[in-house]
């Protein structure tokens, strides 16, 4: 049966094989999956199932993660940007660990949310990422050193550290060059011992270039955590979205119109674009590859769109696809199962969210879901 597009398919089998690598590499390491990332249902039932815990951004996101059954214990709140409000729905619901970088999130964390475990968020170098934050999130050392020593003093539990090296980040040096900083920042804050360090995520995927494998980002990692504290290394948590979800997913699409323009350039219009789910493509931040059934036709260059009335739904400048692509024909875009669905606009230009269809390639069975079951409101 052949299903309207667009619609994301996703393979639970591998973001539950992509669970288990991560777990073999970084073995003892607590996880906490970005449900940002990809927060349909049956995504996160399989890595509950795994045993990962959640790292969720905003009321909405508890809400799925507890929905699985996951003990409150097993979610960390990971968003300092947050309001009193959802910091008490949090504590209400059981969670008890927060993720921090300033004085005003942690004096409303120890009014709402006593006796809770605080992790500070370490502002730190994001080159190599393809997405970052810009500075948007994180301390500097000093400062996280005495938010560390000032929430002891709150009646908060200073848990740890924490720090993300920007999503999509291909220089393993990158977490050894932060727990270096996180090291540097327990000497500082006069700590005998760092209890827990959340690497956050950041760890990459393929998409138009190879990256390198999972395993040089963890000897990285290991090399670092051995070297920084030799004697008595914390505990390690990390916080994985789009390493887990991404190369599970295959957005299916359909060309909508091909156009030469007077420019000269040939466009061509899917229907899905920026406000269908392909968000990380402004920029061209993130390079999905395609494919179609006529690869392997004499190819030309083309812009790349999606179907709204809106100027900047153009995904790609300058893309080389087969130049007999026509209206009606099927293109799908690769390991797409990561901030797609999740971003996708609830309507805008009356154009419905982006379909999931889960299939686990083991259990051989099917669901739909859609974005909008999801709500978001996650700061990424
Ligand atoms: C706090 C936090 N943790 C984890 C993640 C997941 O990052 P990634 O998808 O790069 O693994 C994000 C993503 O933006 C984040 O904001």
């Amino acid at each position: 049966m052949s299903v309207a597009t667009p619609y994301l398919e996703l393979d639970l089998t591998v973001v539950r094989a992509r669970l288990v690598e991560l777990r073999a590499a970084l073995p003892g390491a607590r996880v906490f999956y970005a449900v940002k990332a990809n927060p349909a249902p049956e995504v996160l039932a399989a890595v509950a199932d795994g045993g990962a815990g959640f790292d969720v951004a905003s009321p909405g996101e508890l809400d799925l993660a507890l929905a699985t059954g996951a003990d409150p214990g097993a979610v960390c709140h990971a968003n300092p940007v947050r309001t009193p409000a959802d910091v008490s729905a949090a504590h209400a619901a059981g969670v008890a660990l927060f993720v921090t970088d300033s004085g005003e999130d942690l004096a409303v964390l120890a009014e709402r949310a006593p006796g809770s475990g605080v992790l500070v968020r370490l502002a730190v170098d994001e080159q190599g990422s393809a997405t970052p934050f810009g500075g948007k999130f994180g301390c500097s050392r000093a400062e996280a050193a005495a938010l560390l020593g000032r929430a002891g003093e709150l009646g908060l539990r200073a848990a740890g550290l924490s720090f993300h090296v920007g999503s999509q980040q291909t220089r393993p040096a990158a977490w050894a060059e932060a727990i270096a900083a996180a090291a540097a920042v327990t000497s500082a804050a006069g700590l005998p011992r760092l209890p827990l360090l959340d690497l956050g995520g950041g760890f990459p995927v393929r998409y138009r270039e190879p990256v390198p494998p999972l395993a040089q980002f963890a000897g990285a990692i290991r090399q670092a955590v051995h070297g920084c504290f030799p004697h008595d290394p914390p505990e390690l948590a990390c916080e994985p979205g789009r390493f887990l979800v991404a190369e599970a997913g295959v957005l299916h699409a359909e060309v909508v119109r091909v156009s030469h323009r007077h420019d000269g350039r040939r466009w061509v219009y899917l229907d899905v674009g920026r406000y269908g789910g392909l968000a990380e493509t402004e920029g061209e931040a993130i390079g999905y590859r395609l494919r179609t059934a006529r690869d392997g036709d004499p190819s030309a260059t083309a812009v790349l769109a999606g179907p709204t009335c809106d100027g900047d739904d153009v995904l790609y400048r300058e893309v080389v696809l087969p130049a007999t692509l026509r209206a009606g024909d099927r293109v799908e875009l690769l390991a797409a199962g990561a901030y797609t669905a999740s971003y996708a606009s609830v309507g805008f230009n009356g154009l419905p969210p982006l379909t999931v269809r889960c299939a686990d390639t083991h259990a051989d069975t099917h669901a739909d879901t859609h974005a909008d079951t999801a709500p978001m409101g996650a700061a990424r």
